[in-house]
C-alpha cells in the first residue's frame, strides 16, 4: 500500500501500528490538557523547628494560588506527620487573613522524618502512606516549607515521583543554595536586642557576660548579632576556639581600662562539658583562668518565637508567591531561593544534604577582626 504523505510502500500492519501510536499520543495530550484545565490542588506543610515568617509564607502561597491562579489550597497538619496520618484542612482566603504578623505556624509542625527506618520487620512504610494520601487528596503539588531536614525529605519525595516545591525557612540561615532564609532576620533582631541589654548591666558590675545563641551547627546568628550589638568575643562553630586566646584577650581589655566584655557564642561551638550548656562551661572556665566575675545567658527559644520582622515578612511573602509561580510553570523538584536579591529556583537535588556555613574568610569576620573583635583563635 502506498503512503499518501511520502509515497513509500507500507504494509497494513505498519499502518495499524502508526495509527495506534497517533491515538495513544493524542489521548495522552488530551488527558494532560484536561488535567491542566481542572482546578489545581496545592498541598502545603511546614516542618522542622518553627521560625518567625512561616505564616507570612503560607499566606504568600495561599493568596497567590487562590487569587492569581484560582487554585485550591490544602493545609497539611504538623509537617510530614499530617501526610502520614492524612490530617489536613482546606484553606480558604479567609483562613489566610490576619496571619501575616503571627509567629509560629498555623499548620503546626513536627520533626517527623518519614524516610528514617527503624529496621523492624513489619515497619509501616511512611513514604508509601504519603504517596497514597497525596493521591487521595488529589494534590497536584506539595509545597514543603522547612530547613535542611525538611528539604532533604522534600527531595526524596520528589524522587518518588511526587510534585514538590521547597521553600527555605530557618532562623539558622544554613540552607545551601540561598543567600538567606526567612526567620534569620527576626532572630538576629531578638539576639542583638538581648546583647544590647547585657552591655549596661555588664558595665555596672564590671563583669564578663557570656551569651549563647542558637544556630545549630552554623554561626550566622552569633556572627550577625555579635557584630550588630558590639560583641567583644564572637565564637562560632566554623572557627575552632582556644580558651587561652580568649582569656588573654579579656585580661588585655581589663588592662586597657575596658571594665566589662561581652562574649557571644553560638550553641554549636565545641563543648567539652556534656552536662552543661557551652555558655555555662565557658563562663566557669573564664573565671577559673582569669579570676574575672562572669555570668551567662542562654537565650534559647525566645529567638524563634513571636512576630516576624518586616524584612522576614517581605522575604516570606516573596518566597510564597514565587513558589506558586513555579507550580504554575510546572517547575517541580525545586526550591525557591534568593541570590543577589533576585528570586531563583534551585534543584532540591543540589540543596539536599548540604549546609551553608560561615567561611573562615567571610567578609564580616575579616572586618570584625580588623576592628579588634576576637574570634577565639
Ligand atoms: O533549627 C532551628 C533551631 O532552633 C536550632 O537553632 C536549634 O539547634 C534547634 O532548632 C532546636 O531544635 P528543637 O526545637 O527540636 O529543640
Amino acid at each position: 500500500m502506498l503512503c499518501k504523505v511520502c509515497g513509500s510502500n507500507w504494509s497494513r500492519i505498519d499502518i495499524i501500528i502508526k495509527e495506534k501510536a497517533i491515538f495513544v499520543y493524542t489521548l495522552s495530550k488530551v488527558l494532560e490538557m484536561a488535567k491542566s484545565m481542572r482546578t489545581q490542588r496545592i498541598g502545603i506543610l511546614t516542618a522542622g523547628g518553627d521560625c518567625p515568617g512561616i505564616n507570612a509564607a503560607i499566606r504568600g502561597v495561599g493568596k497567590t494560588a487562590i487569587v492569581k491562579y484560582g487554585m485550591k489550597i490544602v493545609g497539611i497538619s504538623d509537617g510530614f506527620t499530617g501526610m502520614i496520618n492524612k490530617e489536613y484542612k482546606e484553606l480558604s482566603e479567609h483562613d489566610l487573613s490576619g496571619i501575616l504578623t503571627l509567629g509560629g505556624t498555623i499548620l503546626g509542625t513536627s520533626r517527623e522524618k518519614p524516610f528514617k527506618t527503624t529496621g523492624k520487620k513489619n515497619e509501616i512504610k511512611k513514604p508509601v502512606l504519603i504517596r497514597e494520601h497525596y493521591e487521595q487528596l488529589g494534590l497536584d503539588c506539595l509545597v514543603c516549607i522547612g530547613g535542611n531536614g525538611t528539604l532533604k525529605t522534600a527531595h526524596l519525595l520528589s524522587q518518588e515521583g511526587l510534585n514538590i516545591v521547597g521553600i527555605p525557612k530557618t532562623i539558622d540561615n544554613d540552607v545551601w543554595g540561598t543567600d538567606i532564609t526567612f526567620g534569620f532576620d527576626s532572630a538576629v533582631n531578638i539576639a542583638a536586642e538581648a546583647i544590647d541589654r547585657l552591655h549596661s548591666t555588664a558595665n555596672s558590675h564590671k563583669r564578663i557576660m557570656v551569651i549563647e545563641l542558637m544556630g545549630h551547627n552554623a554561626g550566622w546568628i552569633a556572627l550577625y548579632s555579635g557584630i550588630a550589638a558590639g560583641g567583644d568575643v564572637i565564637l562560632i562553630p566554623e572557627i575552632p576556639y582556644d580558651e587561652k586566646k580568649i582569656t588573654a584577650y579579656l585580661l588585655q581589655r581589663m588592662e586597657e581600662n575596658k571594665p566589662y566584655s561581652i562574649v557571644v557564642v553560638a550553641e554549636g561551638i565545641k563543648n567539652p562539658d556534656k552536662e552543661r550548656s557551652v555558655a555555662q562551661y565557658l563562663s566557669r572556665k573564664i573565671t577559673e583562668l582569669t579570676g574575672l566575675e562572669t555570668r551567662e545567658t542562654v537565650l534559647g527559644y525566645i529567638q524563634r518565637g513571636g512576630t516576624p520582622s518586616p524584612m522576614d515578612r517581605v522575604l516570606a511573602t516573596r518566597y510564597g508567591a514565587a513558589a506558586v509561580d513555579m507550580i504554575a510553570s510546572r517547575e517541580f523538584g525545586n526550591m525557591v531561593a534568593l541570590r543577589d536579591d533576585k528570586i531563583v529556583s534551585v534543584p532540591l537535588a543540589e540543596v539536599a544534604g548540604k549546609l551553608k556555613l560561615v567561611e573562615q574568610d567571610n567578609a564580616l569576620v575579616v572586618q570584625a577582626r580588623n576592628m579588634g573583635t576576637c574570634f577565639g583563635n
